[in-house]
C-alpha cells in the first residue's frame, strides 16, 4: 500500500466524506449522454455514486482500500454496480480510449505529477470525451487543501498541466458551494478551480 493510502485510510476511517457530489461536475454532467466514467482519486465516491445513479458504468481509482469499501457499500446499499481500483496513481496505467469522463477531484499533487495525471487521463479518454478537474484555489492556503502553496490550484497552472491534445471548454475559478471538498460548509467562502475539457473527435471519425 502507499503512504497516500495509508493516510486516506485513516482519514476516511476516522471522519466522514462529503456525499454531495461536486456541484460544478454536476452542473456540466447534466444534459451529458451517459457512458464509462473513470474517477481517479475517487474517495468513497461522491461523484462517481451520483453519476451512477444516473446511469454511468463508474470506474473508481485511489490507493484508500478504505474509501473505495466505502464507496462500494454506498453503492450496494443503492443497488449500484461499480467497479473499483486499488491502485497508486503514478504506477497506473491508464485503458486507453475507453472513458467518455474522467474526473480528477480534489487531489493536489505537484506540477510534474499533475502533468502525469492529466497525460494518463487523456490517454484514458474516448475521442468526444471530458476531462473534468477540480481543486483548491491557491487562496485557499492554510483554510482548505494542502498546506503547500504549489500543491493548490490556479487557472495558469491548470492550463499548463492539461495536455495540447484536450480543447478547454471551461477554466474558471468558483466560489467553492455547500458540500463542495473536505469540511465543507455553507458559511465558508473557499474558492475552487475548475476545468472542463474534450477530446476532440478525429478528423472523420
Ligand atoms: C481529497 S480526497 C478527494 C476524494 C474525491 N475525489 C472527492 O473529491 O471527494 C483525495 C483522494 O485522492 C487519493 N489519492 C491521493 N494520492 C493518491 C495516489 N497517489 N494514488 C491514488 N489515489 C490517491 C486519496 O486516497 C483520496 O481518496
Amino acid at each position: 500500500m502507499t503512504s497516500a493510502g495509508q493516510i486516506w485510510d485513516h482519514r476516511f476511517s476516522e471522519k466522514g466524506w462529503p456525499t454531495d457530489p461536486d456541484p460544478y461536475l454536476v452542473e456540466l454532467a447534466e444534459g451529458q449522454p451517459v457512458g464509462r466514467g473513470l474517477d481517479l482519486g475517487a474517495g468513497p465516491g461522491r461523484n462517481s455514486l451520483w453519476l451512477a445513479q444516473k446511469g454511468w458504468d463508474m470506474t473508481l481509482l485511489d490507493a484508500s482500500r478504505v474509501g473505495l469499501d466505502q464507496a462500494r457499500d454506498a453503492a450496494g446499499a443503492l443497488g449500484l454496480t461499480i467497479t473499483t481500483v486499488c491502485a497508486d496513481l503514478f504506477d497506473w496505467r491508464p485503458e486507453e480510449a475507453s472513458f467518455n469522463l474522467v474526473i480528477v477531484a480534489n487531489i493536489h499533487p505537484d506540477q510534474d505529477a499533475l502533468v502525469a495525471v492529466l497525460a494518463g487521463a487523456a490517454l484514458a479518454l474516448r475521442p468526444g470525451g471530458h476531462l473534468y478537474v477540480v481543486g483548491h484555489h491557491v487562496t485557499s492556503l492554510g483554510r482548505q487543501g494542502p498546506p503547500d502553496p504549489d500543491r493548490l490550484l490556479t487557472p495558469e497552472r491548470l492550463r499548463d498541466a492539461l495536455p495540447t491534445e484536450l480543447r478547454i471548454e471551461v477554466l474558471a475559478i468558483r466560489d467553492r458551494r455547500g458540500g463542495h471538498g473536505q469540511g465543507a460548509n455553507a458559511a465558508t467562502a473557499d474558492t475552487v478551480v475548475v476545468a472542463w475539457a474534450i477530446k476532440p473527435e478525429a478528423p472523420g471519425g
